[in-house]
C-alpha cells in the first residue's frame, strides 16, 4: 500500500473514496459543499448519525474529484481520542476493501492526530493470508492518502514507520513454526537490521555454551532446530545527556509444544505465536532505526523451539543459568522464563540500565485479563509508569499486576536455587517473580502478552491473528525517554 500526505483541498483529491470524519454534531467544515444536503438528510432521517464506526457512502458527488464521499462516524467530538481515530481508520480501510475500493483519501483537520490515522490504515490493511494461493480475504488497498494541514506531516511520517514496524512483527508472528525456525527468525532479524542500518549479532549454540547460558540451552536441546540469540543495536548519533541504556527483550519460542510436559492437542497450533514478544522487539527496532530516539536501545531475542525430542530436558533436571543461579525444571512447558533469564543477565552484563521484556509467558494472564489488557509487572515504579505512559499514549492497554514478597515464597525447591514454576495459583505473578530474581537491582518491566498478542476473532479494524502488541509502546518508550 502506497501512503501519501498532502495539504491540498479535499475536494480536489483523486481517489476511489474521500473519507470525511463525522461527529454527532454539526457537519465537518471539510465536507465538500456538494455533499452537505446529503449529509443533512442522513442525520435528519437518523440513517446515519455519526456514531463511532458508522459509515455512509455517496457516489459521484458533484464538484468532488473522488468517486465517492464516505462519512465515517466518530461519536461525540469531545470523546474522540487518537486511539479511536486509529481504530476508526482501520475499520474504514477494512470496510472499503471489502467493497473493492482501491484508493482512499482521508481529510483531517488540525485537531486530529495524522500519525494515529495512518497507523490505523496500515494496520487495517494487514491480512494474514500470505500463504493462501487464492486470496479469500479482503485483499489490499493500493493507496492511502492523508489530507491535513502541513504541520501534521511529521506525525504522519512517524506513523508510517510505526505502522510498518508493527506489521513487520505481525508477519513474523503469523509465520508457522515449520517455516519460521529460530535460525530463520535470526536471519529475519539480520535482514531487517541490514536494511534499517542497525548492527546485528547472532550468538550460536557454541557461543552460548562458552558463555554458560545453561538455562536457555536446556530448553533448546529437545529440538533438532538449533537455538539462536539475536542482538540488534541502535546507537544515537549524538550521545544523550543521561546514561540510560534501554534493553528490549522478547521471548522467541518459534513453537511451544510444551516439551516433555507436553501440551494438549487442542489449540496447540496457536503456539506458533510464542515468539510474539521477540517479533515485537524486532518490529520496534525497525521503526526506532528510522525515528532515531536520543537513547541507545538494544534488542535481545533468545529464540528456541520447545520440543519433546529424545535429547529433551526432563522434569526434575537442574540447569545452571548464565547468572550462576541453578534452576530445577519442574515443568518443561514453563520455558519462556528459562530463556528470558539468560537474556536478562546478558543484557545487564552488556550495560543495560533498564530492562523491558515482552513475552507470551502464561496462560494464567489470559484468565486474569483476557484479550483486553497485557499484564505489566515491575520492580521499579518509575519504569513501570514510563511504560504505562507510553502504552496509554499509543493506545495499547496494560494493567499493572501486584508483586508482593509473599508471591516469592511460592517459588521454593530444596534441590536448586529456584524452581521454574510456583505452587498453585497466581501463575502469571510467580512467573514474573521468577524473572525478577534475574533483574537483580536493575529497573525492569515485564509485559505478559499471552492474551493480547493474538486475536481469536477479527475486530472491525484488525484481522484475526497477530496484533503486533506492544510494538507501539516500545517505540514510544524510546522516543519519549
Ligand atoms: N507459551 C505458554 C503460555 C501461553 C499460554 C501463551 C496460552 C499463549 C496462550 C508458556 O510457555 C506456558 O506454557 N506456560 C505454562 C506455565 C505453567 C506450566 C506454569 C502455562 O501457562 O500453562
Ligand atoms: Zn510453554
Ligand atoms: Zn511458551
Amino acid at each position: 500500500m502506497k501512503t501519501g500526505f498532502v495539504s491540498s483541498a479535499p475536494a480536489a483529491l483523486d481517489a476511489a473514496a474521500l473519507v470525511i470524519l463525522d461527529a454527532e454534531g454539526p457537519a465537518s467544515p471539510l465536507l465538500p459543499p456538494a455533499a452537505a444536503a446529503w449529509r443533512a438528510e442522513l442525520h435528519e432521517s437518523k440513517e446515519f448519525t455519526g456514531k463511532l464506526y458508522d459509515l455512509a457512502i455517496l457516489h459521484r458527488p458533484e464538484g468532488v474529484a473522488a468517486r465517492r464521499v464516505v462519512l465515517a462516524g466518530t461519536g461525540p467530538a469531545d470523546k474522540f481520542t487518537p486511539a479511536k481515530l486509529r481504530n476508526l481508520v482501520g475499520a474504514v480501510v477494512r470496510k472499503l476493501k471489502e467493497k473493492s475500493v482501491s484508493s482512499i483519501a482521508l481529510a483531517l483537520d488540525a485537531g486530529h492526530d495524522a500519525g494515529a490515522a495512518i497507523e490505523g490504515a496500515i494496520l487495517g490493511n494487514f491480512e494474514p493470508d500470505r500463504l493462501k494461493s487464492k486470496k479469500e480475504g479482503l485483499g489490499s488497498l493500493e493507496s492511502f492518502t492523508v489530507c491535513a494541514p502541513e504541520d501534521a506531516r511529521a506525525a504522519f511520517d512517524r506513523g508510517v514507520h510505526i505502522g510498518h514496524g508493527q506489521n513487520f512483527a505481525r508477519d513474523l508472528v503469523n509465520e508457522p513454526g515449520n517455516l519460521l525456525t529460530p535460525t530463520v527468525l535470526a536471519a529475519r532479524g539480520q535482514a531487517m537490521a541490514a536494511a534499517a542500518g542497525l548492527e546485528c549479532e547472532v550468538l550460536d549454540r557454541d557461543r552460548m555454551r562458552q558463555l554458560g547460558m545453561g538455562s536457555l540451552l536446556g530448553v533448546s536441546q529437545g529440538s533438532a532446530e538449533p537455538p539462536a540469540f539475536i542482538i540488534v543495536r541502535y546507537r544515537p548519533a549524538q550521545a544523550a545527556p543521561s546514561n540510560a541504556h534501554l534493553a528490549l527483550i522478547g521471548k522467541g519460542v518459534t513453537f511451544d509444544t510444551g516439551g516433555i510436559s507436553i501440551k494438549p492437542a487442542e489449540s496447540m497450533e496457536k503456539m506458533k505465536y510464542d515468539m510474539a514478544g521477540g517479533a515485537a522487539v524486532l518490529g520496534a527496532m525497525q521503526a526506532i532505526a528510522a525515528l532515531k530516539p536520543a537513547i541507545p536501545v538494544t534488542a535481545y531475542v533468545p529464540t528456541v523451539e520447545n520440543m519433546p525430542g529424545s535429547r529433551a530436558q526432563r522434569p526434575g533436571d537442574i540447569v545452571t543459568s548464565l547468572s550462576g543461579k541453578t534452576i530445577e525444571v519442574l515443568n518443561t512447558d514453563a520455558e519462556g522464563r528459562l530463556i528470558l533469564n539468560d537474556a536478562m543477565t546478558y543484557a545487564r552484563r552488556e550495560g543495560a540500565t533498564h530492562l523491558v521484556d515482552a513475552a507470551t509467558l502464561t496462560g494464567a494472564i489470559v484468565i486474569a485479563l483476557g484479550g483486553v489488557n497485557a499484564g505489566l509487572f515491575a520492580n521499579n515504579d518509575d519504569l513501570a509508569n514510563r511504560v504505562l505512559g507510553a502504552a496509554a499514549a499509543t493506545g495499547e492497554k496494560m494493567w499493572r499486576m501486584p508483586m508482593d514478597d509473599e508471591y516469592k515464597d511460592m517459588l521454593k525447591t530444596p534441590f536448586a536455587d529456584l524452581p521454574n514454576i510456583g505452587t498453585r495459583g497466581a501463575g502469571s505473578i510467580t512467573a514474573a517473580k521468577f524473572l525478577e530474581a534475574f533483574a537483580e537491582e536493575t529497573p525492569w518491566v515485564h509485559l505478559d502478552i499471552a492474551g493480547t498478542a493474538w486475536l481469536d476473532e477479527a475486530k472491525p479494524y484488525l484481522a484475526k491473528g497477530p496484533t503486533g502488541l506492544p510494538v507501539r509502546t516500545f517505540i514510544q518508550l524510546a522516543m519519549g525517554w
